[in-house]
This record gives structure tokens, sequence and C-alpha cells, in this order.
């Protein structure tokens, strides 16, 4: 049987294994919808290196006990080893063609994990639950306060009395800046990235394309961590901790913060 989203608009998606583009009415055929679409294959190997948040966030839904929700849960990097925990992962994620992967990849752990299409500003799920997470600088796709605030108060609305909301973001120094700016960049073998940096306006356009034809643009925005800091007390959010790196450290003015947010009654 093929495995299903569990989402308000089912997508019949293949077997583990299947090459997508062999199968009618998957990834492949569907309108481009998100700047993800193009490189979702290309994604898991682009991000190879990125491991030491796993651990992280694998901890805090331990202690939260689950359900967890996690906004642009991606190619389940993340949501598949705490579901293989043991813990129930609804993931949210405005691109299909990441989905689609991650639906794969959940079978080939050999752990469930309920998939939603949707926006993370308006992510479709009814459930509350003790903790949302929003790894690997998601929230940076949001480019205005506005949108900042939709998103961290959807992220409230999901969360029971006292739940917490943990995500990391960046805001990038004058020596990244100036090393990445407007280069390729090989960042994995044969994949390469491209970073134009817009100090100004903060924010980033980043290029990334692989060997053969998988390209994609996407546009990010950055603030500072006093903003987000506000932004969280806005939100009806009591700021518990943030962290400069994922192995709890303080944050001590670096360019990663990590928050762990408790929904203020
Ligand atoms: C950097 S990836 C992170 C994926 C995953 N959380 C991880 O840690 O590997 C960002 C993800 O957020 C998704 N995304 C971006 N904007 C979104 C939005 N407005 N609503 C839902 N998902 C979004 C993208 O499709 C992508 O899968």
């Amino acid at each position: 049987m093929p495995k299903r989203y569990l989402c308000a608009e089912t997508v019949t998606i293949p077997e583990a294994g299947l090459p997508l583009a062999l199968v009618p009415g998957t990834v492949t055929k569907r309108p481009q919808a998100s700047p993800y679409d193009s490189i979702a294959a290309l994604y898991d190997p682009w991000s190879a290196s990125v491991t030491e948040d796993v651990a992280f966030y694998l901890e805090e839904a331990r202690r939260s006990g689950g359900p967890v929700v996690e906004l642009g849960v991606g190619t389940g990097r993340i949501a598949v080893p705490i579901a293989a925990d043991g813990i129930r992962v609804l993931g949210v994620d405005s691109s299909r063609g990441m989905l689609d992967i991650c639906a794969r990849r959940a079978a080939l752990a050999g752990v469930e994990l309920d998939l939603r299409v949707g926006d993370l500003r308006a992510p479709p799920v009814d459930e509350r639950v003790p903790l949302v997470i929003c790894p690997f600088r998601s929230y940076l796709h949001l480019q205005t306060d506005r949108e900042r605030r939709q998103a961290l108060a959807a992220a409230r609305d999901l969360l029971v009395p006292d739940g917490r909301l943990v995500f990391d973001v960046f805001t990038p120094g004058a020596d990244d800046i100036d090393e990445t700016h407007d280069r390729w960049l090989e960042r994995e073998a044969g994949i390469w990235e491209r970073a134009v940096w817009d100090t100004t306006a903060r924010t980033l356009t980043l290029s990334v394309r692989g060997a053969e034809t998988a390209e994609t643009t996407m546009a990010l925005a950055w603030i500072d961590p006093e903003e987000w800091r506000a932004l969280l007390g806005e939100s009806g959010f009591e700021i518990e901790e943030c962290y400069g790196w994922f192995d709890r450290s303080p944050f001590t003015g670096g360019e990663d913060t990590i928050w762990v947010a408790r929904r203020s009654s």
C-alpha cells in the first residue's frame, strides 16, 4: 500500500525506493509552489554536514513527552529521529517536494509521520501540543515583522498552556558576509551555493545548484536577537533560554541563537 500524507488535501506518495519521476501524479507534475521543490532531492546531501542540532531537538522532544509539531519539517532530518524515539510528530511544510522526500525517509526508517502541506503562519493542525519546533533557521524565510508575528502567534496557538516553542535562527557576522558575498562556493561535493547579502535590508538571496540541473533561489531575512526577544514577548511567550549553540552554551553575541520560549498563560 502506498503511504499517504495525513493532510486536508491528501496526496498519494510512492513506496520507498520507487523513483518519483515514474509515478504519475507525484512531485514531477506539480506546479512549483516553493523554492524548495526543485532542490528537494538535493536537500539531504546539501545539509549532510548539519548534524549538531539533532540531539538537541530530540532532547527537547523527550522532555516534552510529545506529541511534537515541527514547522518547516522539510525532509524529516529532525522529525524522523524524534519519531524513531517513539514520539508522535506532526510535520508542516509548504513544499510538497520536501514532504515527498520526508515521507520516503520516514518509510525507510520504519516510522510514521503525520505530514501536512501548509504554511507555518497558518498551520493546518487543530491539535494542541506541548512542543512546537522550527529547526534550522526556517523562520528566516519570514520577510517582515508582520510575518514573524503571524508565525509566532500561530505557534503559540498550537501549544497547550505552558507548552514550549523551540527554534533557531541566525544573524550573520561581518566576516561571514565578506567571505561569502556573491561567490559560488562548493558547500558539499557537487553542490554549490551563492549568498547575496544586503546588509541594509538585512536580506539574503541564496542560490543553490547541483551538479545536474537542480537549482533554486530563495529569499531569507534576518533580525537581531533583541528583536526576536521583543517579538516573542509581544506574542505571548516567556523566554526560558537563549542559547548560543546546541550544546546549550549561553548566547554571548555570536551568529546563532536558539530560543526556548514558554507559552505564557
Ligand atoms: C532550512 S529548511 C529546514 C527543514 C528541516 N526543519 C530541517 O531541519 O532540516 C526550511 C524548510 O521550511 C519550509 N518553509 C519555508 N517557508 C515556509 C512556510 N511559510 N510555511 C511552511 N514551510 C515553510 C521549506 O519548504 C523547508 O522545507
